[in-house]
């Protein structure tokens, strides 16, 4: 006990003195300021950081720039090539058809369960990435793939918000034996490391054994493997970095992705008025006959300035926005086009320079068609009690490593707090018609309570028949031919 004492003390005087060290040699924009050795380490919250980051903020500006205060972050550049090269503006149009797809998927599954929204929401950004990636058809939150990947992301999330522990203050410290009093984030690595080994593995061997079969749906990886295989001499790519850049994919896509749709359902419980003016202009510009489809979206400004507002909620920039704590997609609208460059929330919450993101158009792409769709195609009202009183939605936003790096994961209880109801409009539910195209039943106002449920029975049966086939015989419906093509596939 003698020796693993005077070990902890000794790694801890050693990273003490090269964290004073270094600290010394970098000029850094204004911050609290540190103390000798342990930096910001005090003052730094390590649950609700976008709180204490928003208070620096206010505090210390420098040419532009926020506060700063010490806290490394990693990124590796194989895996960004890899994936900037499959996810740039051109490459993604090959993803329509799919997120076509998803989307009708989606709601069709808010047809059916309106109050598991959040479900529905979480198999969409899931079943996205996962058939791009390893051109698996995810169909729900439970199976296999999914779990492997929730896991080993909620292993990563639950170690803590980047900065929330001493190791990313001091990294040495990451060299103490793991049995350590202390150490507990080193056995929780540890035992992230397995999870995250299964979460690159398991799906990459799948995708080695349908290629194998000559089954394989081609994907992110199917190209990878197969732009390695044309060489036989010379691997264009390590496997691990092909597994990596897989693996990264998930995790990046799918809270960032939920957790903007599920403040988008927030906010139009909330703002019955932003939903009615929505509905209208889609009324206006798309008509009532078919979904809003991504060439729409020029002729929808103020849907579109819905979306910018879901993202510019994600910053409360008081110098940038007026009233930043308020909900107000007109803020955007009629602007000239140099003020709308320099508002545009989309050139802060998708990141900067090195660390923009990769997935950036084809994550906004998604927002968009699903905001778009859902508002054509549903009303969304607060809940109601016995007494037919309005229940308030809970908003409650949880601390984490997505809520402080890109969104805000919401805590919404629907079941038993309230939030949404969401209910037909006179519209009538969708058909999804065989050869892919989406239309409603023209005669839905005039049918009886019975007439109706029995017709949603046969449709939402029917539906899910026809969208499997379609995913099932149909490859070129799915992004395809992904390495360097571009092009839309056959709507
Ligand atoms: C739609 C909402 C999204 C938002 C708001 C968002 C935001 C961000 C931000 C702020 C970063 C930089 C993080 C940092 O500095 O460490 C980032 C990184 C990243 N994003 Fe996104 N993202 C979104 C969707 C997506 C999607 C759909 C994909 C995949 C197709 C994706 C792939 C990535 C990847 C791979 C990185 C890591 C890049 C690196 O470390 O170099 N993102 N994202």
């Amino acid at each position: 006990m003698f020796a693993a004492a005077v070990l902890f003390a000794f790694a801890l005087v050693v990273a003490l003195v090269a964290r004073w060290l270094k600290a010394r040699r970098l000029r850094l924009p204004p911050g609290p300021p540190p103390d000798p050795f342990i930096g910001n380490l005090r003052q730094m919250a390590f649950t609700n950081q976008e709180q204490m980051f928003e208070s620096w903020g206010k505090t210390y500006v420098w040419a532009g720039t926020r506060f700063s205060a010490t806290c490394p972050t990693a990124s590796v550049p194989e895996h960004r090539r890899l994936i900037q090269d499959h996810f740039n503006q051109q490459a993604i149009l090959a993803y329509r058809p799919l997120q076509r797809l998803e989307t009708c998927t989606l709601l069709l599954g808010l047809l059916q369960k309106p109050e598991a929204f959040i479900r529905h929401v979480r198999r969409f950004s899931a079943g996205t990435i996962m058939k791009i990636t390893y051109g698996h058809t995810v169909k729900s939150m439970d199976e296999l793939y999914v779990r492997l990947a929730e896991d080993a992301a909620h292993e990563t999330v639950s170690a803590g918000s980047p900065g929330s522990m001493l190791v990313d203050f001091f990294p040495a410290l990451k060299f103490l034996p793991a049995w350590m009093p202390g150490a507990g984030f080193k056995r929780h690595a540890l035992k992230t490391r397995v999870k995250v080994r299964r979460m690159l593995d398991i799906p990459f061997k799948m995708v080695q054994r349908t290629m194998a079969a000559g089954t394989a749906i081609p994907s992110f990886v199917s190209d990878l493997i197969i732009a390695n295989e044309s060489d036989s001499k010379h691997k264009q790519y390590e496997e691990e970095d092909i597994k990596g850049a897989a693996g990264v994919l998930y995790g990046a896509a799918t809270d960032t992705t939920s957790a903007l749709l599920i403040s988008f359902f927030l906010a139009m419980t909330l703002h019955p008025d932003v939903l009615r003016k929505a509905q209208a202009e889609i009324e206006e510009k798309v008509g009532p006959d078919r979904l809003p489809d991504f060439e729409d979206r020029d002729s929808l400004p103020y849907v579109d300035s819905i979306v910018k507002e879901v993202y510019r909620a994600m910053t409360r920039s008081e110098d940038m926005y007026t009233d930043p704590h308020t909900f107000y997609p007109e803020r955007f609208m009629n602007q000239d086009s140099q003020t709308a460059e320099m508002t545009d929330p989309k050139n802060v919450v998708f990141g900067f320079g090195r660390r923009l993101c990769p997935g950036k158009f084809f994550g906004d792409a998604n927002i968009w068609l699903v905001v778009a769709s859902v508002l054509a195609a549903f009303d969304i009202t607060k809940r109601r009690n016995d007494r037919g009183e309005e229940i308030p939605p809970l908003v409650d936003y949880a601390s984490g490593f997505v809520s402080n790096e890109a969104a805000q994961v919401p805590k919404l209880d629907v079941s038993n707090e309230g939030l949404a109801s969401m209910k037909y409009d006179a519209m009538g539910p969708l058909v999804v018609n065989s050869d892919g195209t989406v239309s409603r039943i023209t005669n839905w106002p005039n049918m009886t309570e019975l007439e109706r449920e029995r017709t949603m029975k046969v449709l939402i049966a029917r539906n899910k028949l026809r969208l499997a086939k379609q995913d099932a015989d149909d490859p070129s419906s799915t992004p395809l031919s992904m390495a360097g093509s571009a092009g839309e596939a056959s709507k």
